[in-house]
C-alpha cells in the first residue's frame, strides 16, 4: 500500500482530481469505479470545476458505482443514483449509456447482481476503483462479518452504517433502507488500481487497522493489503494513528 497524507481534504481532493484527469488523458476509455458518501463530495466538486474549465474529456469514460440501496432508484431522493446525478453526472456530460449503477428497484436482485458483474467484465474490468471507508472498516457495503461475499450481492446494513447514511433521509436512520446491493470484496480487489480515500477523525482507527492490522473479515478494508496496487489518500486527522 502506498500511503499519502495531505494537509486537508481540499488538497487531497485536488490531487486526486488531477490524477484522474491524467489517467483519462492517457487512457480515454478508462473504466472508473466510483463511491458515494460524504468523503468524495470534495473530489466531485474538483472534477466538476475541471470539467467546466475544459480539462477533461469524459466522452469515452465508463463508470461503475460501488453500491445502491435496495428499493431505491434514480427518482428517489436518498438513492445513490440521485446523489451521483447531483454531485457529478448532471454536470460533466458523461454519456448516460456509459454510467452503470446497480438498480435497487430491480425485480430480481440476484439477477441484477449478476448483470453488474457481467457488465464490469464486458468492459474489461475496472481500471481505477475509488473507495471510501466506513468507520467500522467497511468498503462498499461489505460490512464486518465472519465471512465476506466475493461478488456483487445483497448486503444487510449494520445500524452504524444506517446512522452514517441518515443525512440522505432527512436525518432519520429508521428511513435508511436495511439492505443494499454492493460490489463484493472480489469485485473490488479485481480493479487494477484501488484508491482509498479517508478524511476525518472518525476514520483513524479503521485506517490504522486497514494498514497495520491482520487481514480479517471483521475489518473488510484490511483485504486491500493483499492487492498489488493500492493508494491510500488521507488527511492528517485520518492518518493520526498510523
Ligand atoms: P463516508 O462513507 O464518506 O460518508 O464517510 C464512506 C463509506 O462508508 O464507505
Amino acid at each position: 500500500m502506498l500511503i499519502e497524507t495531505f494537509d486537508n481534504e481540499e488538497a487531497l481532493a485536488s490531487a486526486l482530481a488531477e490524477r484522474l484527469i491524467d489517467a483519462v488523458t492517457r487512457s480515454p476509455r478508462l473504466v472508473l469505479g466510483l463511491p458515494t458518501g460524504r468523503t468524495p463530495i470534495a473530489l466531485y466538486r474538483e472534477l466538476r470545476r475541471r470539467t467546466r474549465e475544459g480539462r477533461i474529456d469524459w466522452s469515452d469514460v465508463h463508470t461503475f458505482n460501488l453500491d445502491e440501496f435496495v428499493g431505491l432508484g434514480g427518482h428517489d431522493a436518498g438513492s445513490y443514483r440521485a446523489y451521483m446525478q447531483a454531485e457529478l453526472f448532471d454536470h460533466i456530460g458523461l454519456d448516460a449509456a456509459h454510467i452503470e449503477m446497480l438498480d435497487g428497484r430491480a425485480a430480481d436482485l440476484a439477477l441484477e447482481c449478476e448483470r453488474y458483474e457481467r457488465a464490469i467484465a464486458g468492459l474489461g474490468g475496472i481500471d481505477i476503483q475509488v473507495l471510501g471507508i466506513g468507520a467500522n472498516g467497511h468498503i462498499g457495503f461489505n460490512e464486518p462479518a465472519d465471512g465476506l461475499h466475493a461478488r456483487t450481492h445483497v448486503a444487510t446494513l449494520l445500524p452504524g452504517t444506517r446512522d452514517a447514511n441518515a443525512a440522505l433521509f432527512g436525518g432519520d436512520p429508521a428511513r435508511v433502507p436495511e439492505r443494499a446491493l454492493s460490489m463484493g470484496m472480489g469485485t473490488i480487489l479485481s480493479a487494477r488500481h484501488v484508491v482509498l480515500v479517508a478524511t476525518g477523525a472518525e476514520k483513524r482507527d479503521a485506517v490504522a487497522g486497514m494498514v497495520h492490522g491482520l487481514v480479517t473479515p471483521t475489518l473488510p478494508a484490511s483485504f486491500l493489503q493483499v492487492h498489488p496496487r493500492v493508494t491510500v489518500m488521507l488527511d492528517r486527522v485520518a492518518a493520526a494513528r498510523l
